[in-house]
C-alpha cells in the first residue's frame, strides 16, 4: 500500500451462509495484512439472535499466542462458540474440559488422556485399514455401475469417522446411528440440510443444542452405556472412563458428548477435504501413488490445506494488548485456523499444496493446553483412508462443484462427487 492510500474495510467473516461458498480466504488475507486483530459484528443469522462482536485474530503468530495464553484468553469465561451460551446454560458447558481453564482442565484431560493411549489407539489399525479399502472398494463398484461418478462423502467418508469413532468409544453396532444423528445436530444446526427445522423452546425460539435440554436423550444414553461397560468390559475409551474411580458419572456424560462431536465431524471434514485437494491436484496425486513414503507428511499438508475447524472462541480475563489492538477484559477473541495456515509469515508459499512440506507448523489441531487430544487416531485414521485409495482409485477427478457447510465452526462438505473410472 503506498503514502496516501487508506486500509480496505475490514470483511465481514462470521455469516456462516458464506461458508457454503466456499473459506473466505482473500478477506482472511485482506485481515491479516491490514487489519490482523479485526472486530467483527455478529447480527442476526437465520432466525439466531445478534450477540455483542467479537475480535477476529488471522496471523498465525497470534493466533498461536492465543491459544497457549489461557491465562489471559480463556475457554471458561464464556465457553469456546463464537455464539454466547444462555447464560442459564453456561455452568452446565463448563463441565466440558474443552470449556475449562487451568487446574481442573488438568485434572480432566490427564484422567482422559489415560483412556487415550497410543497404544490402545494403534490396537484399531487393522480394522480400520479394513474398513478403508472396503469402502473405497464400495464406491469404485458404485462408480462402475453407473455413470463413473459417486459421492464419495455418502459412499466412503460419513461412514469411515463414524464407524472408527464409534470403535474405539465402544458404542454397538446397533446404535451407531444415534452418533451421527446427535453430532448431526450440534454441528449442523444452521443447515437446514443437516437439521430440518432447529429444535424451539416454549416462546418459539430455537434452542441452542448445545443446551442441557436438547442433550438429554443423549445423556441418558450415555448414563445406560456406562453401566453396560460397567459388567461387559471392552478394550474400549467408554470402558476405561466407566471404570476409573476418579471420573464422576456427569464428568464422564461430558466426556461422551464431547468425543462424539470433536472425534467424529472433524474427520468427517478432514477426510473428504482431503480427498477434493487430492482431486483438484492429480499431478500430486500421481506422485504420492509412486512415493507413498512421503503419505505421513501428505496427511498434514492436507490438513493444513483444508483445516475441519474453522474458529475456536476465547474470552478475555483482563484488559490486554494484542497486535496492536487494544482488548478489554470480557471481549471474545475468536481465532481462525484457516487463516493462520494459509499466513505467508509463517509459511513459504501457503497458496500451494506441497505434499512434502516440512516443516508445517499449522495450526489445525489447534495449541496450547487444548490441542486436540485425537491427534494420533485422527492421523491413522486419515493416513489409511488415503493409502487405500491411493491402492484402489488410480484416478480421482472432480465431477461437480462439492456442496458445503453453512458453519462458521466446521469447514463441512456434504457432498464430493468424484469421477472415478
Ligand atoms: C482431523 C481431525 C481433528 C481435528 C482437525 C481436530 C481439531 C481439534 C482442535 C482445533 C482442538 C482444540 C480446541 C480448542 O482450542 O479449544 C481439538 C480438541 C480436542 N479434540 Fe480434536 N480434532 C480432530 C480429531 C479428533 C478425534 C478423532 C478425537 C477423539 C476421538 C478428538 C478429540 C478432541 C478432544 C477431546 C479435544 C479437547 C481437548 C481439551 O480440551 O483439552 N479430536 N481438536
Amino acid at each position: 500500500m503506498s503514502i496516501g492510500e487508506s486500509a480496505p474495510p475490514v470483511p465481514d467473516v462470521f455469516d456462516p451462509r458464506r461458508y457454503a461458498e466456499g473459506v473466505p480466504y482473500s478477506a482472511y488475507r485482506t485481515l491479516r495484512d491490514h487489519h490482523p486483530v479485526a472486530w467483527q459484528e455478529e447480527p442476526e443469522v437465520l432466525g439466531w439472535p445478534a450477540g455483542p462482536g467479537f475480535w477476529a485474530v488471522t496471523r498465525h503468530a497470534d493466533v498461536v499466542r492465543v491459544l497457549k495464553d489461557s491465562a489471559t484468553f480463556s475457554s471458561w469465561l464464556g465457553a469456546t462458540q463464537i455464539r454466547d451460551p444462555d447464560p442459564a446454560d453456561l455452568p452446565f458447558i463448563r463441565r466440558m474440559m474443552l470449556n475449562q481453564d487451568a487446574s481442573a482442565h488438568g485434572r480432566l484431560r490427564r484422567l482422559v488422556s489415560r483412556a487415550f493411549t497410543p497404544r490402545r489407539i494403534d490396537r484399531f489399525a487393522a480394522v480400520v485399514r479394513r474398513r478403508a479399502q472396503a469402502l473405497c472398494a464400495g464406491a469404485l463398484d458404485r462408480a462402475r455401475a453407473g455413470d463413473g461418478t459417486c459421492d464419495v462423502v455418502s459412499a466412503i467418508t460419513d461412514d469411515y469417522a463414524l464407524l472408527n469413532l464409534a470403535d474405539l468409544l465402544g458404542v454397538p453396532e446397533s446404535d451407531r446411528a444415534l452418533l451421527l444423528h446427535w453430532t448431526r445436530r450440534v454441528i449442523g444446526y444452521q443447515d437446514p440440510d443437516e437439521v430440518g427445522e432447529p429444535l424451539r423452546d416454549a416462546e418459539g425460539r430455537p434452542v441452542n443444542p448445545r443446551s442441557p435440554s436438547a442433550l438429554r436423550d443423549m445423556f441418558a444414553y450415555v448414563r445406560q452405556l456406562a453401566d453396560r461397560k460397567r459388567t461387559h468390559p471392552g478394550d474400549d475409551i467408554m470402558t476405561a472412563l466407566a471404570t476409573d474411580p476418579e471420573l464422576a458419572g456427569p464428568e464422564l456424560e461430558m466426556f461422551f458428548f464431547l468425543l462424539t462431536i470433536a472425534g467424529n465431524d472433524t474427520v468427517r471434514s478432514a477426510a473428504p477435504g482431503g480427498l477434493l485437494a487430492l482431486a483438484e491436484h492429480p499431478g500430486a496425486y500421481q506422485r504420492l501413488r509412486t512415493q507413498p513414503g512421503e503419505l505421513g507428511l501428505a496427511v498434514d499438508e492436507l490438513l493444513r490445506w483444508h483445516p475441519p475447524v474453522l474458529s475456536f472462541r476465547r474470552t478475555a480475563s483482563r484488559d490486554t494488548e494484542l497486535a496492536g489492538q487494544q482488548i478489554r477484559a470480557g471481549d471474545k477473541v475468536v481465532v481462525f485456523h484457516a487463516s493462520a495456515n494459509r499466513d505467508e509469515r509463517a509459511f513459504a508459499a501457503p497458496d500451494r499444496l506441497d505434499l512434502a512440506r516440512t516443516p508445517n507448523p499449522h495450526v489445525s489441531f489447534g495449541d496450547g493446553p487444548h490441542v486436540c487430544l485425537g491427534v494420533h487416531f485422527a492421523r491413522l485414521q486419515l493416513r489409511v483412508l488415503y493409502q487405500a485409495a491411493l491402492e484402489s482409485l488410480p484416478d480421482l477427478c472432480l465431477a461437480a462443484p462439492p456442496r458445503r457447510l453453512v458453519s462458521n465452526f466446521i469447514n463441512g462438505i456434504k457432498a464430493l462427487s468424484l469421477q472415478l473410472t
